[in-house]
């Protein structure tokens, strides 16, 4: 099945229709690479959050084929699909009854690992994303601030080791300086990592700063896949009010030196 040379994620002419008519995502072909960070960046409602389901198969495609490994979304087993790969979302979606350390042992749970190895696994991943095991295991989610929320959402999605991660605009609700903390935490950790990771956001400075390349999404289709000085070099018309909105963002910066 799978050519570990290929693409790790590719839509193929996708189409996603609700009630077969009104279009959600219309002809959408994109390529994910092994390893790469790929920054789906789009305003609010332009599709990115249903591109993403569509790679876990939390939705299937009306029309066309998402490939994951070389092989349709359809014809993985649906559980083995998503254990293959990490979901994380924004308010983290941790289960509010269960501690830290439940939280991030779910799927190495599901996956029936032996218990000394989940344990070893959790204080491993807690640490990894800077919560100390001792600290943190025993809190429950609304013992948490929420840049360690987020934290522990990552630690969750990391925790099998899944190849391949969804981010849907992970630090959107945090306050800038966590924000901050947590994308240079996510740069570092992917460079050691490497996983193939699709993650949404609606800031331009973000997908800049984190991503290998952007797709720029608009209307629930793409708009072009750029590298970020190619992003900078478009005179696509698309691309332009993003170019606007950043340069706008460093005036400021700069009128407040
Ligand atoms: N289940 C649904 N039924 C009808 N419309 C939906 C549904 N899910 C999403 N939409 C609409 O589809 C568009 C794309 O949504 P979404 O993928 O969530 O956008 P984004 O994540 O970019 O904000 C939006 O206009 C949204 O309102
Ligand atoms: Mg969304």
């Amino acid at each position: 099945m799978s050519d570990p040379s290929g693409p790790a994620i590719e839509f193929v002419n996708v189409h996603y229709r609700i009630d077969g008519k009104h279009s959600l995502i219309s002809n959408l072909n994109l390529s994910v690479l092994r390893g790469e960070a790929l920054m789906l960046l789009g305003r609010s409602g332009s599709g990115k959050t249903t591109t993403l389901k569509l790679i876990n198969r939390l939705l299937a495609p009306s029309e066309g084929e998402v490939r994951v490994d070389g092989r349709s979304t359809t014809e993985w087993d649906v559980i083995r699909l998503r254990r293959h790969i990490g979901y994380s979302i924004q308010e983290a979606g941790l289960f509010p009854h269960y501690t830290v350390q439940e939280n991030v042992a779910l799927v190495p749970k599901l996956e029936g690992w032996e218990p000394a190895r989940i344990s070893s696994r959790v204080q491993e991943v807690l640490q990894l994303v800077g919560l100390p095991f001792h600290q943190f295991s025993s809190r429950y989610p609304d013992q948490l601030s929420g840049g360690q929320r987020q934290r522990v959402g990552l630690a969750r999605a990391l925790a099998a080791d899944p190849p391949i991660l969804l981010m849907d605009e992970p630090f959107g609700a945090l306050d800038p300086m966590t924000r901050a903390e947590l994308q240079h935490e996510f740069m570092e950790l992917q460079k050691r990592l490497r996983k193939t990771v699709v993650f949404v956001t609606h800031d331009v400075a973000e997908a800049l700063m984190l991503g290998n390349r952007i797709a720029l999404m608009d209307s629930g289709a793409l708009k072009g896949i750029f590298t970020g000085a190619e992003f900078f070099r478009s005179s696509d018309t698309a691309v332009k009010p993003y170019i606007d909105a950043f340069q706008a963002m460093q005036q400021t910066l700069k009128a407040g030196d």
